[in-house]
């Protein structure tokens, strides 16, 4: 483990074939594909670690502060979200190494990576990130938005899974293996 800044776990729900949100979202939107133990999942997890960043994409499908947790939400234009003066809310365009500095700057232990595509990607390509937690729901969508929108490539080792409910939503825990 890393001292120099707080372990990143990204966590993501998708579906078999890869997708975190399918080609139609008004058809099918994440509250009707993702499970209702998923979301206790997620909403138990997050607080847990306590801090989350995510792109303006994702912030965008939530609007607000999702309570018990600290939202670093990345963006080229912070002004552009001058409404939200909830404490909680952080709007930034700073990278991602300045903002896992800051966030060790101030103790933070970890971290939860909470998407989108653009968000994950950029973490991944500059190997930030030391877990996985993939919630897999059992939809296939053929075409939409993939878990990670660039070219990466990193091996992982599973470390835990989980079944957490009877229609066979799997939570599959993955480590990084970094070579030395
Ligand atoms: N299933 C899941 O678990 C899950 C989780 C999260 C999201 N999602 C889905 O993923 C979709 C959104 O993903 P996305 O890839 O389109 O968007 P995203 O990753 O949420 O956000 C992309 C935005 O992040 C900002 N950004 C990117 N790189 C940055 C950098 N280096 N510095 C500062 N800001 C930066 C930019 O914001 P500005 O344009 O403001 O500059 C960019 O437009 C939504 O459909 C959402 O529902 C699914």
């Amino acid at each position: 483990m890393m001292h120099n800044r707080p372990k990143v776990t990204l966590i993501a729900a998708m579906s078999i074939d890869g997708f975190i949100a399918p080609f139609d979202k008004e058809k099918l939107p994440s509250t009707t594909w993702t499970s209702k133990e998923d979301w206790q999942f997620f909403t138990k997890k997050s607080k847990e670690i306590g801090a989350m960043i995510m792109g303006s994409k994702t912030f965008e499908t939530i609007k607000r502060a999702l309570p018990e947790r600290r939202m670093i939400v990345m963006t080229s234009d912070p002004s552009r979200y001058a409404e939200f003066s909830d404490p909680s809310l952080e709007f930034t365009s700073a990278e991602p190494a300045e903002i896992l500095a800051q966030l060790h700057a101030i103790g933070t232990q970890e971290v939860a990576l909470c998407g989108g595509a653009h968000i994950y990607a950029l973490f991944m390509q500059l190997d930030l990130v030391d877990e996985l937690l993939l919630t897999v729901e059992p939809y296939v969508f053929g075409e939409g938005i993939k878990l990670f929108s660039g070219q990466v490539e990193r091996q992982f080792t599973l470390f835990d899974q989980q079944k957490i409910n009877d229609s066979g939503t799997l939570v599959l825990h993955y480590q990084r293996i970094k070579k030395a």
